[in-house]
């Protein structure tokens, strides 16, 4: 990571119909609407996704995302149609390891596009980048061991399942074990 000028880096990729952007100032709204319209699905995973979202927290994020951006911090992206430029959801590159050249995927999709392939795409696509443009050699995923599509996306975008960890997740409140998975560069060009 040492090499990488964030400011020089790509800020969009794109395959399948589905395209991931880095965060603009302008992606509020539609954040707002599909965390709404989500807290039944995304919200039973992730404690930040409540009907207490607003544009407030939307923007919050989006400041946090692009700062984070510019500093090699973490690479958090809007997952969008690339046709229409839908608002679908995000997928994020982050807590990095520079010294190991690791980092963690995190992923979510609103629920009015659940279960059509976005998902997998999206993950598909952010461990691309991280890969061919972060140089980084590890990417994992820790999902709740009960998380059975986030376990999915895991698998179908090429990660090896190294085990379970006792109580490493804590959603609302309670400790759940987690399900951890790793990508490395050749097994994610195979799942590419
Ligand atoms: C995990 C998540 C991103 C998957 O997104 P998605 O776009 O629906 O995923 P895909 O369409 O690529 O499907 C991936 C797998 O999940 C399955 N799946 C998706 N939604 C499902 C549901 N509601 N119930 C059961 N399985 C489901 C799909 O069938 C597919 O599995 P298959 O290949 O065995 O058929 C989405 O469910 C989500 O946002 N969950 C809440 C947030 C979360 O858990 N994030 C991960 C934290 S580590």
């Amino acid at each position: 990571m040492d090499s990488i000028d964030p400011g020089m880096l790509p800020t969009e990729r794109e395959s399948n119909g589905i395209s991931i952007r880095k965060y603009q100032p302008g992606d509020s709204s539609a954040i707002v609407e599909a965390v709404q319209e989500s807290v039944a699905t995304v919200g039973a995973w992730l404690d930040w996704c409540g009907s207490g979202y607003g544009p407030a927290e939307a923007d919050a994020w989006i400041a946090h995302a692009i700062s984070a951006w510019d500093k090699a911090e973490m690479f958090a992206f809007a997952v969008v149609d690339a046709t229409s430029g839908d608002y679908l959801g995000g997928v994020g590159v982050n807590q990095i390891d520079q010294d190991n050249h690791s980092a963690n995927l995190g992923y979510w999709v609103r629920q009015s596009y659940e279960s059509r392939g976005v998902g997998t795409q999206a993950a598909r696509l952010a461990v691309g980048y991280a890969f061919e443009l972060l140089k980084l050699s590890r990417i994992e995923i820790v999902c709740a061991a009960m998380n059975r599509p986030s376990r999915r996306v895991a698998e179908k975008t090429g990660a090896r399942f190294e085990g379970l960890q006792s109580g490493r997740l804590s959603v609302h409140g309670r400790a759940l074990d987690a399900a951890v998975y790793s990508i490395t560069a050749p097994a994610a060009r195979r799942h590419a």
